[in-house]
């Protein structure tokens, strides 16, 4: 194992490192769980979903599901204070319980690496917009002018390899300086500045005379407008968005002292997760509405539609750039902690240091990402599993996203929650968490029970449906 930043004079195996203070992993973990999801996906899925009452579910299916998902991950890499794959084995092992139970690591983390190598394309596009938004690339934009800078993106594997490429060398940056000088140092300057960018883009949002329009729209309500899909897509959409069933968490958690409280912590970390997810709503919307535009574009929203308004609004290359750079910090911290898991694992379990680690991981995965970008255009047509109906038309970029979102992620996620609730000695679970006794009831029962079958019902409907 590495002897990467040592903590003198810290007990329990101190050599590996310990984030500096309770604040240090809620911005981390924060960092993690703010993304592409909260700012790209929420607000289109809540758009195209009916608003209000989808909005509802969603806050639902965090407290009861992600939450106690997030707590249950955080201990199993606390206690086990090593990757996710050996700190599984080894609470299996204390517990007398089947070491095999830690397929349910190997199973996120193989999903945190295919994420990441088409998260890491996406992140590439938020780049490239910055970039547009700087030049003034909107400015006086009409649809169609609009339109053609993201299709010609989308059309040009040579631009997408080049802000793929970008973007993943920022995160294998990041990653191979540690826990301390990596992880931990990006996460402290990058998610105060984030969260005061989403104040200025809220803060402009109000003066567009349509604010009130987009509160109501998403807190008014209306449940004539949901479906039962609609609340597949939120507890899935919770799942995601707080970086869970991928095995992040376990990582996060393994640097996590003994003597902080997993439950208050992994509360704030859901609440601030879900507080940005609301002013990305509250920035959005506003713009959205005063140009007429529709909330249901889907997920064109912040790439086609949001840059329209830019392009004629005063200062429109400031705000847009502004926004840009927020949802560039966004995903770079989702995709840091994305890489962070499986580097773990090899610096432990080979003999190259953290940053040969970093480095190799990240090559894999960048060249993972060409299939995605390659899908995006010259392979457009390529659809190995065309022959089944249910995959008809379905690219490579397309596959790895639903195995990864409807099939790994429910997976890990279903099997951790049953270890933890049903192979753990609850005496262990107690301490750890440190929980008063209704809360922790409380949890224990979403975790043994609630959890499970939630999951199991959208696992299901997802492969059956
Ligand atoms: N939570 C991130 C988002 O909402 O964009 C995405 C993500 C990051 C998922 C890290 C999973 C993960 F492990």
């Amino acid at each position: 194992m590495s002897q990467s930043n040592p903590v003198p004079g810290n007990g329990d195996d101190a050599s590996r490192g310990f984030w500096s203070s309770r604040l240090a992993f809620i911005l981390a973990a924060t960092g993690s769980a703010v993304g592409l999801g909260n700012i790209w996906k929420f607000p289109y899925v809540t758009g195209e979903n009916g608003g209000g009452a989808f909005v509802i579910v969603y806050l639902i299916c965090i407290a009861v599901i992600g939450v106690p998902i997030m707590m249950a991950e955080v201990f199993l890499g606390r206690n086990g204070r090593h990757n996710p794959i050996t700190s599984m084995r080894l609470v299996a092992e204390r517990n007398l319980k089947s070491p095999a139970w830690r397929v349910s690591a190997v199973v996120g983390m193989l999903a945190a690496f295919i994420i990441l190598s088409f998260y890491s394309v996406i992140g590439g596009w938020s780049a490239s917009y910055v970039e547009h938004a700087l030049v003034g690339d909107f400015a006086g934009g009409t649809a169609d002018s609009i339109n053609a800078i993201f299709s010609d993106l989308l059309a040009s594997p040579i631009q997408l390899l080049i802000w793929h490429t970008v973007f993943m060398a920022l995160v294998v940056l990041v990653v191979s300086r540690g826990l301390k000088g990596g992880l931990e140092r990006v996460a402290t300057i990058l998610m105060p500045t984030l969260l005061v960018l989403l104040l200025v883009a809220v803060g402009y949002a109000m003066t567009t005379g349509h604010f009130g329009e987009a509160v109501s729209f998403l807190f008014k309500p209306d449940f004539s407008a949901l479906t039962f899909n609609a609340v597949l897509i939120a507890l899935g959409h919770a799942f995601f968005t707080l970086s869970l069933g991928m095995a992040v968490m376990m990582a996060y958690g393994s640097y996590l002292r003994r003597d902080i409280s997993i439950g208050r912590t992994a509360i704030s970390v859901a609440f601030m997760d879900t507080a940005v997810a609301l002013l990305a709503g509250l920035a959005i919307f506003p713009v959205v509405f005063s140009f007429g535009l529709e909330a249901s574009a889907g997920p064109g929203l912040i790439f086609q539609t949001l840059p329209l308004a830019f392009g004629n609004i005063p200062m429109g290359w400031l705000f847009g750039t502004l926004f840009f750079i927020l949802l560039l910090f966004a995903a770079w911290t989702s995709a840091i902690s994305l890489l962070e898991p499986v580097v773990e694992w090899v610096e432990e379990k080979t003999s190259l240091a953290r940053a040969g680690s970093t480095i190799v991981v990240g090559v894999l995965c960048w060249a993972l990402g060409i299939a995605s970008i390659l899908s995006l255009n010259v392979w457009s047509d390529v659809t190995p599993l065309g022959m089944f109906e249910r995959f008809e038309g379905k690219t490579i970029f397309d596959l790895l996203d639903f195995f990864t979102a409807n099939v790994m992620l429910p997976l890990s996620g279903l099997l951790t929650a049953l270890f933890v609730g049903w192979a753990v000695a609850k005496e262990s679970l107690k301490l750890d968490l440190a929980l008063d006794g209704t809360a922790f009831t409380l949890w224990y029962n979403a975790i043994r029970y609630v959890t499970p079958v939630a999951v199991l019902v959208v696992f299901a409907y997802n492969l059956l449906a």
